[in-house]
């Protein structure tokens, strides 16, 4: 491909470092895409003959059929998917073949089938977090009223609602996507005819090909477009925050299926056994999204590290771009798939998680509120006032709305038999009906635009 300029040819080790097509030939089909629509706007612009540009593109054609079946071939010699194709193009058509490369660079060329590789990988993304906040507004929906302790440091702090709780994580996976969506918009330009780094002298038709790729337009700055990986930090900035969230929630469901818990049985189908332990039902998905976030984060640090010394333009640390980003993909995929499954067959266990509720003395925020709305007492000494209930009911191991009102009167004389009302686990929760508050019919109420809201994505898409 050179080799007109060297005595010698490479020697083994520099072959070695030198090959991308074990990694890079996962971009077979948008290489020969970006080819095909490349011969043809030569052919249409007179810059190849239309005959030339016809054998070419029948060449391509066969070429993809040929990888669709055997794969494609690993020949380290021929250094990446762009001379691997080119150099099988060659054995089919002959010399013609070398006319495909004409007014362009595999520095345009990489940078517009990673771009297209991206893109629909970002797609994908989209597409999982939407079947994932499927599932969690549907699991939301049927738990609006089921109440479980909500936790500060992971200690029982007031009770929320297992509907609340799972819509949290609803928002969250919003946010991600709109992240991938934004990610999208900005990758939509082509830099094919960027050429080797400053343009071409062909009458090129980049419009032509921008469109036949689908892309919005033509990238504006040659430079630019050769030599910036940003669309592929944008997806795994995208795809760490996506998965710091599904870690998080992870987290939560190994917690909450752990014995001493009990809030929750993860179904059979996403749980592994033990060879030892029969009794064992492990959470190992749960465990590899958790973990798979390390992977993520570290391809989205090791692509940036790869970038930030960078000169313009193309350099061949730039190579590296792919293994990280083929990576993180893979990963990300798989977890929004695992957890999709998770959460939608998921058997939660609203006894357990009510008792724990029950159990934690939730409700004594509502006591020194009762206290303040009520007695008219500044809350702090509310507060106190409430730590002597909670002691003494440790002491006697029930919870607040177990202790006799004398016992409560004892504490504070200004306690009357209303306060039963507020302490009991349904009236917190009831109460807390400010805007995006946990009360079951603020939940319902989110629940119900977070499906209306999803339903009308899906219907501008179809
Ligand atoms: N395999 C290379 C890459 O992935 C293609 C671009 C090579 N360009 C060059 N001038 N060596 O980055």
């Amino acid at each position: 491909m050179w080799g007109g300029r060297f005595a010698d040819g490479p020697s083994a080790v520099m072959r070695e470092i030198n090959a991308s097509i074990p990694f890079d030939k996962a971009l077979w089909r948008e290489d020969i895409r970006a080819s095909r629509a490349h011969v043809a706007m030569l052919g249409a612009q007179g810059i190849v003959s239309s005959e030339d540009a016809a054998t070419i593109r029948d060449g391509l054609d066969q070429i993809a059929s040929e990888y669709e079946r055997d794969g494609v071939p690993e020949e380290w010699d021929l250094e990446d998917i762009h001379m691997t194709v080119e150099a099988r193009l060659t054995e089919l058509i002959g010399p013609v073949a070398g006319r495909l490369h004409t007014a362009r660079s595999r520095n345009d060329q990489v940078a517009t089938d990673f771009r297209m590789w991206v893109r629909a990988a970002n797609d994908r993304a989209i597409a999982a977090i939407r079947a994932l906040r499927s599932a969690l507004v549907e699991r939301a929906g049927e738990h609006a009223d089921t109440i479980m302790p909500g936790f500060t440091h992971l200690q029982t702090a007031q009770p929320v609602t297992l509907g609340h709780h799972l819509m949290a994580y609803h928002e969250m996976f919003a946010r991600d996507e709109a992240r991938f969506a934004a990610a999208q918009e900005r990758l939509d330009e082509c830099p094919l005819g960027s050429a080797a780094l400053a343009g071409t002298g062909y009458p090129i038709d980049r419009e032509a090909t921008a469109q036949a790729l689908g892309f919005a337009r033509p990238t504006r700055n040659s430079l630019d477009a050769v030599s910036d990986r940003d669309f592929a930090l944008d997806y795994l900035t995208a795809a760490s925050q996506c998965a710091i969230h599904l870690s998080r929630l992870a987290e939560e469901l190994i917690i909450w299926a752990s014995q001493p818990f009990g809030f929750a049985s993860l179904p059979d189908s996403l749980s592994t056994g033990s060879s030892i332990m029969p009794q064992k039902r492990n959470p190992d998905a749960a465990e590899l999204v958790r973990g798979h976030a390390g992977r993520i984060i570290g391809s989205m640090t090791a692509l940036s590290v790869t970038m930030k010394g960078l000169p313009l333009a193309y350099s061949k640390d730039m190579q590296d771009d792919k293994p990280p980003l083929f990576e993180a993909a893979g990963l990300l995929d798989l977890s929004l798939a695992a957890m999709a499954g998770m959460i939608a067959e998921t058997t939660f266990n609203a006894e357990r998680m009510r008792a724990a509720a029950q159990a934690g003395h939730a409700t004594a925020t509502d006591l020194a509120d009762w206290l303040v709305r009520e007695a008219d007492v500044p809350f702090r000494e509310a507060h106190h006032i409430v730590g002597e209930a909670v002691k003494l009911a440790d002491s006697k191991a029930c919870s607040l709305d177990d202790l006799p009102l004398e016992d409560l009167q004892a504490i504070d004389k200004r306690i009357d038999a209303r306060v039963f009302d507020a302490l009991s686990i349904d009236a917190s929760v009831a109460s807390r009906a400010s805007y995006g508050g946990t009360a079951p019919d603020q939940v319902k109420q989110r629940v119900a635009e977070a499906k209306a809201m999803l339903r009308d994505l899906e219907s501008t898409e179809e």
